[in-house]
């Protein structure tokens, strides 16, 4: 192998242009060409395909976002458009290809593989959706954006005597939620993991209004609640004044935190090693403080198991 490729794709998360920067460095380390892709599988499919440089990839490390660009491609579903991909790839004789992003840009990697492109999968989205690791690249800094947001609406709830409902992102994963929550001493969340019982939600601010306290905050996993509805119910039911915020993409930017640059580094240096002893096919994941490799049929089928003790912190730590 020589020459070998860099993608990001689906959710931008901080850190991927430290991971692409690694994926280069390490890559000339070992002797390699490395191209970026630019726009994700689309951009593969349309050969927007260009030569890095030591260049290319200086001063990114602490910016948010991808300097390759990243899209969700429903297209690539189709073999015909994976095959273009392959098409691509192999007039210029790139044989390997790191793939940075979630679950779905891992499908497409598990395709490509199997049409005779080593694939190496980096999980990397704000999400923390991926059971195959412990974090993925751009959690910690969305987690610290969601923390500084919610730590402000706190300021105003005191002084106003509010509760203060917030959502943030997580797709059908509620770590954003769970460890917000904990890192501001949220008086309840709600994830996917929990489930959702209004009554429940609404009881557990009564028990907060109570005790008299000047503000309560309830953390939400998105498409879980609709949290106008909620807020008016515990306006009406507890008399507390009640307001929401959507705290949405403003998490999904912003300089990566020194975790995800250390994550993101030392997982595209593992990828690129695996692909310079002809490996691909593979996800990577940190466990506990060690890199590991999965195949990527196993890594998708993984289900992510829920820490029990974490979730009941929540409850615990609070009144
Ligand atoms: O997967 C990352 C994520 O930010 C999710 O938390 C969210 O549900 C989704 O992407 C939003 O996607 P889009 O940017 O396409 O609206």
């Amino acid at each position: 192998m020589k020459n070998i490729a860099v993608l990001t794709s689906g959710g931008d998360a901080p850190g991927m242009n430290m991971a692409i920067r690694a994926v280069v460095r390490s890559g000339f380390h070992h002797g390699f060409n490395v191209y970026g892709v630019y726009n994700g599988f689309k951009g593969l499919v349309e050969d927007d395909i260009k030569k890095m440089t030591r260049e290319t990839v200086s001063r990114i490390l602490n910016r948010g976002g991808t300097i390759l660009g990243s899209a969700r491609y429903e297209a690539f579903k189709q073999v015909e458009v994976q095959q273009r991909a392959v098409e691509n790839l192999k007039r210029r004789n790139i044989d390997g290809l790191i793939v940075i992003g979630g679950d779905g840009s891992f499908r497409g990697a598990r395709d490509l593989h199997t049409l005779g492109i080593q694939c190496i999968c980096l999980p990397g989205t704000i999400d923390n959706d991926i059971a195959s690791t412990d974090y993925t690249i751009g959690f910690f800094t969305a987690l610290n954006t969601a923390v500084e947001s919610i730590d402000k609406l706190r300021d105003t709830s005191f002084s106003h005597q509010r509760c203060s409902v917030v959502e943030v992102m997580g797709r059908h994963c509620g770590d954003l939620a769970l460890y917000a929550g904990i890192s501001v001493g949220s008086e309840f969340i709600v994830t996917p993991e929990t489930g959702y019982n209004k009554q429940q939600t609404i009881d557990a601010v009564k028990t907060s209004y109570q005790r008299n306290k000047r503000h309560t905050v309830v953390v939400v996993t998105e498409h879980m609640v609709d949290i106008n509805d909620l807020a008016k119910s515990i306006q009406e039911e507890v008399g507390y004044e009640t307001r929401t915020t959507v705290l949405g993409h403003v998490q999904r930017g912003g300089t990566p935190s020194a975790f995800d640059r250390v994550l993101a580094a030392e997982m595209a240096e593992y990828g690129v090693e695996l692909l310079s002893r002809g490996i691909g096919g593979r996800v990577v994941g940190l466990r506990g403080m060690d890199y590991k490799d999965y195949g990527i049929d196993e890594a998708l089928t993984m289900k992510k198991t829920i820490s029990r003790k974490r979730y009941g912190i929540v409850g615990r730590l609070v009144h």
